[in-house]
């Protein structure tokens, strides 16, 4: 099948984190890939969106954009709403139509943070912000509008993008120069996921023929931004500078967050027989073979 599905694939929103790190791991398989910019491909206009795909005929549809900014979310909640639902809505249904399978990404924000133990696949949506509602609604339109649909739902990505956001990584170590310490939240835990991996799992489901559906991929481990904000710095031999744990209370934020929000990868493991590697090994590697300039 994978040859098949990977003749030629659109990644929409290639320029950011994970549209960046699957374009590698495609090229390694001989995947012709088409990778539009914004201005020439903006899901959020259903005429465009159906030119485009009408005219590529892909054999497979990555959509990896969204409106990624949580806060931003809060203010400008039309955006975040053409992007994230009505967007994945148009993409899915042209995708139908076209008998085309399609790649949607989701986030560990479609939930409450109420349960104690990580997320699975089969957990109900109780979104606490404007990003996660949109979110959740662009799943359910994708799970409605087309069978053909891989929905892999993740959390808390580091790694390298071109779109204008930075992750996490690259905030603190840019912070950490302008200001004399860091007050950072402790009491939000989550998983967190490199998209390099990410981008390996994805290509691991295609190989292995996993059935459609939900699958949650995240590295190994579980912990807090201030936890792992200390690895950073000790990964970058800057573990004498001062950050210190707040709770989410003392912070200032438009957007409510989930207070535990983990994925369980089970389902994933299952299917493929991998495990994925710890949050911290990841960690290691992202930081170890990113040069400066590339933080830049
Ligand atoms: N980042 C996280 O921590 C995280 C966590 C869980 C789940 N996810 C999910 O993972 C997926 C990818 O996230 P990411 O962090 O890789 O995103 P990202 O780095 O913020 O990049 C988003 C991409 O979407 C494009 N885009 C935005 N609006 C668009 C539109 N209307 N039409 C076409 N393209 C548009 C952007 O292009 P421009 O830059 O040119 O606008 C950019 O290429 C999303 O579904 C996100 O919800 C992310």
């Amino acid at each position: 099948m994978v040859n098949n599905f990977l003749q030629r694939v659109l990644i929409i929103g290639s320029s950011g984190t994970i549209g960046q790190a699957l374009i590698p791991e495609l090229k390694k398989l001989n995947a012709e890939i088409i990778t539009p910019g914004h201005n020439i491909l903006d899901i959020t206009n259903p005429y465009q969106t159906k030119d485009y795909i009408h005219q590529v005929r892909p054999s497979l549809v990555i959509n990896a954009a969204a409106f990624t900014d949580v806060e931003k979310s809060e203010k400008e909640q039309l955006k975040a709403w053409k992007i994230n639902a009505y967007g994945p809505l148009i993409v899915a249904k042209i995708c139908a139509e076209q008998q085309t399978p399609l790649v949607h990404f989701s986030t560990d924000f479609v939930f409450s943070g109420e349960k104690k133990q990580p997320y699975t696949e089969e957990d109900r949506f109780n979104p606490l912000n404007v990003y996660g509602t949109t979110k959740a609604a662009g799943d359910l339109f994708v799970s409605h509008v087309t069978d053909q649909y891989y929905i892999i739902r993740t959390s808390r990505l580091f790694g390298m993008g071109k779109s204008r956001r930075k992750d996490f990584v690259q905030r603190i170590i840019e912070a950490i120069t302008s200001q004399p310490y860091l007050k950072i939240v402790d009491d939000q835990v989550a998983c967190y996921t490199y998209s390099n991996d990410l981008a390996k799992w994805l290509i691991a489901l295609f190989k292995t023929n996993a059935r459609y559906g939900i699958y949650n991929l995240c590295n190994k481990g579980e912990c807090s931004w201030y936890k792992f904000a200390r690895e950073i710095l000790k990964l970058k031999g800057l573990s004498f500078y001062k950050i210190k744990p707040i709770k989410t209370a003392e912070w200032p934020s438009l957007a409510k967050r989930p207070l535990y929000s983990s994925l369980s990868t089970k389902k994933f493991e299952l299917v493929t027989g991998i495990k994925p590697r710890t949050w911290q090994e990841a960690l290691k590697e992202y930081i170890c073979c990113s040069s400066q300039e590339d933080y830049n």
